[in-house]
């Protein structure tokens, strides 16, 4: 499964696995269930006897002194809201609810829309860009500091840090090299928001750290240890998978001229659009659940502590919910996707990731006439957190219109 023809187009066999059954183990990161159809992978998200991914889920597979060499990895994830369940869930993700709210969200469109015009107007007089690096690295690791409060200078770093734990999170077989480069970077985060949460302490501002630090409900608040890991647990979620979703819904809109011109000709169809975009070529490919008791599922017997993994980008190729999956269709009627999980996990970023897509898509639409592949697109080896290494593209700049129609005029 995980080749590289695997890699650059995983649908077939997604479509093989729900053709033959609706569980099916593999030998991933220490063997896993694999639940293909959107049916089971939506109930399976609000059943209780699956509880969302511990913090030594990925630390387990190593022997007990390697995985000493990972033990900050897993106090800090221990803290992400990601990680915990039932009523300590419940708990963190209401005091989070009330520190980033629909305000705050909305508070940032302006400045999303004003980073993606400079972010754009950097590299429109070449007319071409290598739209990853040049654009969506940028765009969701700038928004996400800017909602934190730290200076958007900084976030080399940070994407750095976090690729670290991208390639740990998602390596069918991860190396105890790869755990201590993610162990290193929780760290490096860690000791990075110390300080600047300690001067918000002092002075607080419109972000969202200050607001974190402020909320307060029936006398619970967060511990300063919870505070930093959700800190680094935002600057993770809140980029990687944004950047993937805009490399993925670019290619798909490029690999389906007819369906761009549809959407350049007719700009009210963006939201349509979107939700297809999120739902064809998702960046959250797998969602890891935990087995809490021994139960029989689909004629099969399953163990307490054993994996399942949700396969959202499988149940958003289910052809029982999305008629012919594999055609991309803008104008598709809206039909939830898995792309941003179900239940009390569902993802919490979702209504500002969406406005980041929104703004980015309807700007590199607006403002890059005729956009096109300028070379080979390279996918990262990456089965978990689907996108592209690299895009590069080529588009019309208005002196080269203009230089067109002098030509025409000569
Ligand atoms: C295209 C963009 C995004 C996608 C596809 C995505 C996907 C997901 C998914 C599938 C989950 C569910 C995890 C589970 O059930 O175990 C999730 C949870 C989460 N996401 Fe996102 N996400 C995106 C953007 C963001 C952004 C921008 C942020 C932060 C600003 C964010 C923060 C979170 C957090 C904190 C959780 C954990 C929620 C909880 O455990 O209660 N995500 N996301």
């Amino acid at each position: 499964m995980f080749d590289a023809n695997f890699i650059a187009n995983p649908y077939p066999t997604y479509h093989q696995m729900q053709a033959n059954g609706r569980l099916h183990w593999i030998d991933f990161a220490g063997g896993a269930w694999l639940v293909p159809h959107y049916d089971d992978v939506m109930a399976m998200f609000r059943d209780a006897r699956f509880s969302g991914a511990r913090a030594d889920l990925f630390t387990q597979q190593f022997p007990e002194d390697q995985r000493r060499q990972l033990r900050e990895f897993e106090e800090i994830t221990r803290l992400w809201l990601a990680a915990m369940n039932g009523e300590e869930h419940l708990r963190l993700r209401r005091l989070l609810n009330k520190a980033f709210t629909p305000r705050v969200v909305e508070a940032m469109r302006p400045r999303i829309q004003r980073l993606t015009n400079e972010l754009i107007d950097e590299f429109y007089a070449q007319g071409e860009v290598e739209l990853m690096h040049q654009f969506a690295h940028p765009l969701p690791a700038i928004v996400i500091a800017q909602l934190l409060g730290v200076p958007r200078e900084d976030r080399r770093q940070f994407v750095g840090w976090s690729d670290h734990l991208a390639t740990f999170f998602s390596s069918p077989k991860a190396t105890i090299e790869q755990g201590r480069a993610a162990n290193d970077a929780l760290v490096a985060m860690r000791n990075y928001f110390r300080p600047i949460v300690a001067q918000r302490r002092q002075q607080p501002c419109d972000d969202l750290i200050s607001h974190m630090i402020a909320v307060e409900e029936q006398g619970d608040m967060f511990t300063e240890d919870q505070l930093l890991s959700q800190c680094t647990l935002f600057l993770f979620a809140g980029h990687e998978t944004t950047r993937n979703l805009i490399g993925n819904g670019v290619k798909a809109l490029l690999d389906h001229p007819e369906q761009l011109e549809l959407l350049r000709q007719n700009p009210d169809l963006l939201q349509s659009a979107i939700d297809e975009i999120v739902r064809y070529d998702c960046p959250v490919q797998l969602i890891p659940r935990i087995v809490t008791e021994d139960l029989e599922l689909f004629g099969q017997s399953l163990k307490q502590g054993q994996i399942l993994q949700l396969m959202l980008g499988a149940a958003n190729r289910d052809a029982a919910q999305f008629p012919e999956p594999d055609r991309f269709d803008i104008t598709r009627s809206y039909k939830r996707p898995a792309s941003f999980g179900f239940g009390a996990h569902f993802c919490i970023g979702m209504p500002l990731a969406m406005m980041e897509i929104e703004i980015a898509f309807g700007t590199l639409i607006r403002r890059l006439p005729n956009l096109r592949l300028a070379g080979p697109a390279e996918r990262s080896p990456n089965v978990t957190l689907r996108g592209f290494h690299t895009l590069p593209l080529a588009f019309d700049t208005v002196q080269a219109a203009i230089e067109e129609e002098q030509l025409v005029a000569v």
